[in-house]
């Protein structure tokens, strides 16, 4: 569906390469995330691939066909989703999908419907100005795939919105791939990786350490621990220590030996965690 080989950009001025020769391959049907901390390059790579950003090297091809071959026949092929909305706040929801899809061969027809999914149906008459950043995500969200793409870039989809909107909104990417629609999206939250991705690839610094499945990457990467809150001379403590060594874990005894146990969890590493051991750098 997607394919990206030795992918490099630079920005203007810039004296190093942003993105420093990517390689990978998004399959038909397949949610396929960039995980990376701010400034790694998620934004530019997403901007490069949906042509935003022109005078990359190296090759990208979607759709059988190299991207700066496309015309405009590639947005209709595609959805954008971005972190800052791109609305027009002085016309209301509703006017704001009516004239994109003006844009699109393939215009949907129930705008009600489309407001409906994101909860905006009762906004929808309201100037998008009103519109506080949640609302303006969703409404940019649906947006970008009310022409039905085959395949899709979210970048940051969640970011900015409550618990229950973030979930709406994971659940409608899901949906998309049920439909066997592709998805590629960037995020700084390893959550939304876990919870999404069928595969993700770790960036940093314009490169790719490590791309693999979420599980597949707990099992090689990933150990489980334990958890102990006890209370040491009437103090609460936490400590935590590797499953697999127990036994032989002499702090591990005395403190089930002498203390006060208030609660013992086995947890499994998170994405973060594995993040932070493979590249050494933080997700901030
Ligand atoms: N227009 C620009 N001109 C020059 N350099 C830029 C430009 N936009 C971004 N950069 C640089 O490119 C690098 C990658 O930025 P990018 O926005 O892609 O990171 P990101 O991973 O999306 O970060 P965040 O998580 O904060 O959104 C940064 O060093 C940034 O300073
Ligand atoms: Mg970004």
């Amino acid at each position: 569906m997607l394919s990206v080989k030795n992918l490099e950009y630079k920005y203007r001025g810039a004296k190093v390469n942003t993105l420093k020769g990517i390689d990978f391959r998004i399959h038909p049907g397949e949610i396929f995330g960039f995980l990376g901390p701010s400034g790694s390059g998620k934004t530019t790579i997403q901007r490069v691939l949906i042509g935003l950003l022109k005078g990359y090297n190296g090759s990208i091809t979607a759709f059988d066909k190299e991207r700066r071959d496309f015309g405009r026949d590639f947005y209709e092929k595609i959805g954008v989703a971005f972190d800052f909305p791109n609305l027009y706040l002085k016309l209301t929801a509703k006017e704001n999908l009516q004239l994109i899809a003006e844009y699109y061969q393939n215009p949907p027809k129930d705008f009600d419907a489309l407001l409906d999914q994101v909860g905006l149906l009762p906004d929808k008459d309201k100037k998008v100005e009103g519109f506080s950043k949640g609302m303006k995500m969703r409404l940019n969200f649906i947006r970008s795939i009310m022409h039905n793409p085959a395949l899709m870039f979210f970048d940051e989809p969640t970011s900015g919105l409550d618990p229950v909107n973030a979930k709406l909104i994971k659940d409608m990417i899901l949906t998309m791939k049920g439909e066997g629609k592709t998805v590629f999206l960037t995020t700084h939250n390893m959550t939304i990786a876990e919870q999404l991705c069928d595969r993700v690839a770790f960036l940093v610094d314009g490169q790719i350490s490590l791309c693999d499945t979420p599980y597949a990457l707990k099992l090689k990467y990933g150990r489980k621990t334990v958890k102990v809150d006890f209370l040491s001379c009437g103090t609460p403590d936490t400590s935590e220590f590797e499953l697999d060594q127990l036994s032989g874990n002499q702090q591990f005894l005395d403190i089930i030996s002498y203390s006060e146990i208030k609660s013992i969890h086995s947890q499994d590493a998170s994405l973060e965690d594995i993040f932070i051991k493979v590249t050494g750098r933080e997700l901030i």
